[in-house]
């Protein structure tokens, strides 16, 4: 059991790779699931995808599994769920996702998805409740990552590692959701440091240098994965449009309330897509 003041991963010496590899066994032992094939990352308003995408074989408290910290927000659900879905694979659902403007370092905040690796998981499938720069998208549209802007000056990989993030967001992958859903449009993600949002000249900032979606999660997330061998496949849900674009002002409330209203929507939409993976 681990809780946020006590966490391996803060330990000077920690191996993160080795602590995920801990973790993976804690997640097969409690699911009584060997191998995981896909993971997914629930962010807000993905929640209810959870029960459409199969059977739950095995829900287990996120805090019950090495490394893990403890949900810093409610709505965050601090579960990792052992999925099977109809076609016979083993989704690993991750309902505990830690911030980086938690401040708890980008470890900890990678800890799940290199976790996700270390259980078999292939696929990487990412999702975020985030702002709008497009101004044709409307509040509760999903749309589907491209590519992204990390404004967050940090990376997590340590050391001399030179990954390759060309095709970071798979075009294979994209082009499956865009199968199951011909309507899906795309955005570069730009990831902010948060947890305030951005100024309406930020926003503008990232719509000139190319950015089409503001977040705080998914970037760190995604490079993660991509060291760890992972495909990955991004999905936002557009809570909100981007300070400045929307001309009233951005809440927390908001944002939680366009990721309900568009929850069994989205939810449905994911579920079809991981079918299809
Ligand atoms: N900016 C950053 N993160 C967000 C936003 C936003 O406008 N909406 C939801 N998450």
């Amino acid at each position: 059991m681990t809780d946020i003041h006590d966490n391996p991963l803060d330990a000077p010496n920690a191996d993160p790779f080795e602590i995920a590899a801990r973790a993976a066994a804690d997640i097969a032992r409690l699911t009584g699931v060997e191998k995981h094939d896909i993971a997914l990352t629930l962010g807000s308003g993905w929640g209810k995808a959870a029960e459409l995408i199969g059977e739950t074989v095995a829900t287990i408290p996120a805090t019950e599994v090495t490394g893990f910290s403890k949900p810093a927000l409610e709505g965050h659900v601090g579960t990792l769920r052992s999925i099977r879905t109809p076609g016979g694979r083993n989704v690993l659902v991750i309902g505990a996702r830690t911030h980086y403007y938690e401040g708890h370092g980008v470890r900890r905040v990678v800890h799940s998805v290199r976790t996700a690796a270390a259980t078999g998981a292939s696929i990487m499938v990412l999702t975020n409740g985030a702002g709008g720069i497009r101004e044709t998208w409307q509040p509760g549209q999903p749309v589907l990552i491209s590519d992204h802007l990390n404004l967050t000056a940090d990376s997590p990989l340590e050391g001399a590692k030179f990954v390759d993030l060309t095709d970071l967001y798979s075009q294979r992958l994209r082009d499956i959701a865009h199968t199951v859903d011909p309507s899906l449009d795309e955005g570069v993600y730009t990831q902010f440091r948060g947890p305030h949002y951005e100024t309406p000249a930020e926003v503008q900032m990232a719509k000139a240098i190319g950015g089409h979606i503001v977040g705080m999660s998914t970037a760190l997330e995604a490079i993660a994965a991509r060291e760890a061998g992972m495909e990955i496949l991004g999905f936002s849900l557009i809570t909100n449009l981007a300070a400045g674009i929307q001309k009233t002002p951005l809440s927390h409330g908001e944002v939680i309330e366009a990721g309900k209203a568009a929850e069994p929507v989205i939810s449905a939409l994911l579920a079809r897509v991981v079918e299809a993976l």
